[in-house]
C-alpha cells in the first residue's frame, strides 16, 4: 500500500544489523512519522521521498576502509538536516573532509561528556552528563566548520554540528535509554531544529490509512482471510472503517484453535462489527489430512496447504474480488529487505511470491499495516474498538494445537487439549493480571505418552498434561516462568478434575535455549 505520505517524516539510513529499526521506533515514539532505507539509497531516491529530515545510523563497519558501506556524499548537500549517530557521524566526517582513525582505545558503555559551547542538538541537556557509546573508531580531526560540541575523556570529538547546514552527528548514541538525555537530544533536533510537528498519533494513523485505503481500492472489493489473529484481526477492522461492505473475510475453522476462538472471532467480526463473514467449518477435513502424521514440519506444511485450498475454495464462491488483504507489518518487510526504498522507485519484491495462487486465479495484494510496527498495529486495533482478547493475545503459532499435541492429531485429542489449555490460560491470565506482563506465554502440551494413576478406587491409564509458561521479551530466549506453587498447583487441581482423560500435569521447567518454547 501506499505509505501515509501527507506526513512529514523522517528517513533513517540504516547502516546494517538492524540499528535502524530501533531509532525509527524511537521517533515514532516522539509522534514523528519515520521510514528506514538502506544504505545505498541515492540522493536522487532520496530526495524524492521528501524528508523533513535525515538520521544516520550507527553500524559495525569502519568508514575509512573501501569495503565499508559509504553513503552518496551529495546526500549531505541536499539541504535536508542530518543527524548521524556513531558510524553515521564517521561518515558525515569523512565526506566533509575530517579524520576518521582507530582509536588506541576503544570505548563500549556508559562515559560522560561534557559541552563545550552552545548546541540548539544539546539544548539544555547538562554540561556534564551520560552517554552510551559502542565504539572503536573515532573522528581524530573535525572538519572544517564544524565546532565540537561535546568530549568524553577518550573521545576528544564526541559531537559536532554545523548549524548552517543543519548537519548534526553524535559519536554516542542518543536513541538508546542508557544516554540519559538522549530522547531530548532527539526532541530538540526534530521539533526545534527541524520544526516537526508531533503528529504521528494512532487517530491521525488511522484518518491516513482510511484515505489511503479508499484512494488505493475505489469501488473494488476486498478479499480477507482473517484468522483471529493480532495482524490480520486489525486488517479486518481498519478495511472495514475504510470501506465498509466492500470488505469479505473468510474465516477457516480448521479445528486447531483454542477454547472459544471460534466463537469470539464470530462476536467481534459479525455481531460486533457487522463485517461479511464467512465462515468455514473445514475441521473434518483438517482431521483426515492431518490422519497417521506424526513428524511436526509435515503438519505445519499440510496445515499450511489446506489453508490456502480451503480459502481460495471459498474465494471463488465470492464474485467480482480484486484485492487479497495481508496482514504484513512493518519488521515483516524491513526484514525480509523486501523493500529497498520507499519512493516511487521502490523495489518491491511482491509478497505475492508467499501465496500459492490457484492456476487462473490473481488478486491483487493490499498491505495496510506494512508501515506500523506491532505495537502501533495493537494501538490502531484498540483505537478501532478490538477487543484486549484479541489486540493483546499471547503469540500463538499459526498450525494452533497441532504442534501442541506430540504425535498423531486426532479430534479426541483436541478435545483434551482444548480443555486443559483453557484452564491453564484462564488461571495464568488471572496471575498474569495482578503481576502484569510476568508471563509471556503459556499453554498446555498434550505428549503421547500415558501413565498410571488412581482415582478414587480405580487405577486409571492415560494421558498426562504438560504446563509450559515462559518469560521472554522477543521469542528468541525464553526463560521458565517460575510460577508460586499454589497456582501449579491449581492448575494441576483443576485439570485432573476437570478433564476426563488427563490423569497427571508436568510442569516443563527448561528455558530457551536450550529447549523451545513450543514442544514441537
Ligand atoms: P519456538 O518454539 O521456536 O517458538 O521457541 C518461538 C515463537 O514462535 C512461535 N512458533 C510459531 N509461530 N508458526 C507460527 O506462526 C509456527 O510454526 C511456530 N512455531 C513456533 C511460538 O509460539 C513462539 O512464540
Amino acid at each position: 500500500m501506499d505509505k501515509v505520505d501527507t506526513m512529514q517524516k523522517v528517513v533513517v539510513v540504516d547502516f546494517g544489523a538492524q540499528y535502524g529499526q530501533l531509532i525509527a521506533r524511537r521517533i515514532r515514539d516522539l509522534k514523528v512519522y519515520s521510514e528506514i532505507v538502506p544504505f545505498d539509497i541515492s540522493a536522487a531516491e532520496l530526495k524524492e521521498m521528501q524528508p523533513a529530515a535525515i538520521i544516520l545510523s550507527g553500524g559495525p563497519a569502519s568508514v575509512y576502509l573501501e569495503e565499508s558501506p559509504h553513503i552518496d556524499p551529495e546526500i549531505l548537500e541536499l539541504g535536508i538536516p542530518i543527524f548521524g549517530f556513531c558510524y553515521g557521524m564517521q561518515c558525515v566526517a569523512d565526506i566533509e573532509g575530517g579524520t576518521v582513525e582507530k582509536a588506541g582505545k576503544g570505548e563500549y558503555g556508559a562515559a560522560t561528556i561534557k559541552r563545550h559551547g552552545d548546541s540548539e542538538m544539546l539544548g539544555d541537556t547538562p554540561e556534564s552528563q551520560q552517554v552510551w557509546m559502542s565504539h572503536r573508531d573515532s573522528v581524530t580531526k573535525a572538519p572544517e566548520d564544524y565546532a565540537v560540541t561535546a568530549s568524553t575523556e577518550n573521545c576528544t570529538i564526541a559531537a559536532i554540528e554545523n548549524p548552517d547546514k543543519k548537519i548534526y552527528a553524535t559519536q554516542f548514541h542518543p536513541e538508546v535509554n542508557h544516554t540519559s538525555h538522549g530522547s531530548e537530544m532527539l526532541r530538540n533536533f526534530l521539533f526545534n531544529i527541524v520544526g516537526l510537528e508531533a503528529n504521528w498519533t494512532t487517530k491521525n494513523v488511522i484518518e491516513q490509512s482510511v484515505e489511503a485505503i479508499k484512494a488505493q481500492v475505489g469501488d473494488e472489493h476486498v478479499i480477507l482471510a482473517l484468522s483471529g489473529g493480532v495482524d490480520s484481526s486489525v486488517v479486518a477492522a481498519l478495511l472495514h472503517k475504510a470501506i465498509g461492505s466492500q470488505l469479505h473475510c473468510v474465516f477457516v475453522n480448521h479445528g486447531l484453535l483454542r477454547k472459544g476462538e471460534p466463537e469470539s472471532v464470530e462476536r467481534v467480526f459479525k455481531d460486533q462489527f457487522k463485517i461479511d463473514l464467512n465462515v468455514v467449518d473445514a475441521q473434518d477435513r483438517y482431521a483426515q489430512k492431518l490422519s497417521g502424521i506424526t513428524d511436526p514440519e509435515k503438519k505445519r506444511r499440510i496445515i499450511g496447504e489446506e489453508f490456502w485450498k480451503v480459502f481460495f475454495e471459498e474465494a471463488e464462491k465470492l464474485n467480482g474480488i480484486t484485492y487479497l488483504a495481508q496482514g504484513t507489518i512493518y519488521p515483516d518487510i524491513i526484514e525480509s529487505g523486501a523493500r529497498k526504498t520507499g519512493g516511487s522507485s521502490s523495489t518491491i519484491k511482491s509478497h505475492h511470491n508467499l501465496i500459492p495462487f490457484p492456476d487462473g486465479v490473481h488478486f491483487d495484494l493490499i498491505e495496510p499495516l506494512d508501515y506500523f510496527f506491532k505495537d502501533e498495529v495493537r494501538a490502531i486495533g484498540s483505537e478501532l474498538g478490538l477487543p484486549d482478547e484479541i489486540v493483546h493475545r499471547q503469540p500463538f503459532p499459526g498450525p494452533g494445537l497441532a504442534i501442541r499435541i506430540i504425535g498423531e492429531v486426532t479430534r479426541e485429542k483436541l478435545d483434551l487439549l482444548r480443555e486443559a489449555d483453557a484452564i491453564v490460560r484462564e488461571e495464568i491470565d488471572a496471575y498474569n493480571k495482578e503481576n502484569p506482563g510476568a508471563v509471556w506465554q503459556y499453554f498446555a502440551v498434550l505428549p503421547d505418552i500415558r501413565s498410571v494413576g488412581v482415582m478414587g478406587d480405580e487405577r486409571t491409564y492415560a494421558h498426562p498434561i504438560i504446563v509450559r509458561a515462559v518469560e521472554s521479551q522477543d521469542a528468541m530466549t525464553a526463560d521458565w516462568a517460575k510460577l508460586p506453587h499454589e497456582l501449579l498447583a491449581k492448575i494441576s487441581g483443576r485439570i485432573v478434575a476437570e478433564v476426563e482423560g488427563i490423569n497427571r500435569v508436568a510442569y516443563d521447567i527448561t528455558s530457551k535455549p536450550p529447549a523451545t518454547i513450543e514442544w514441537e
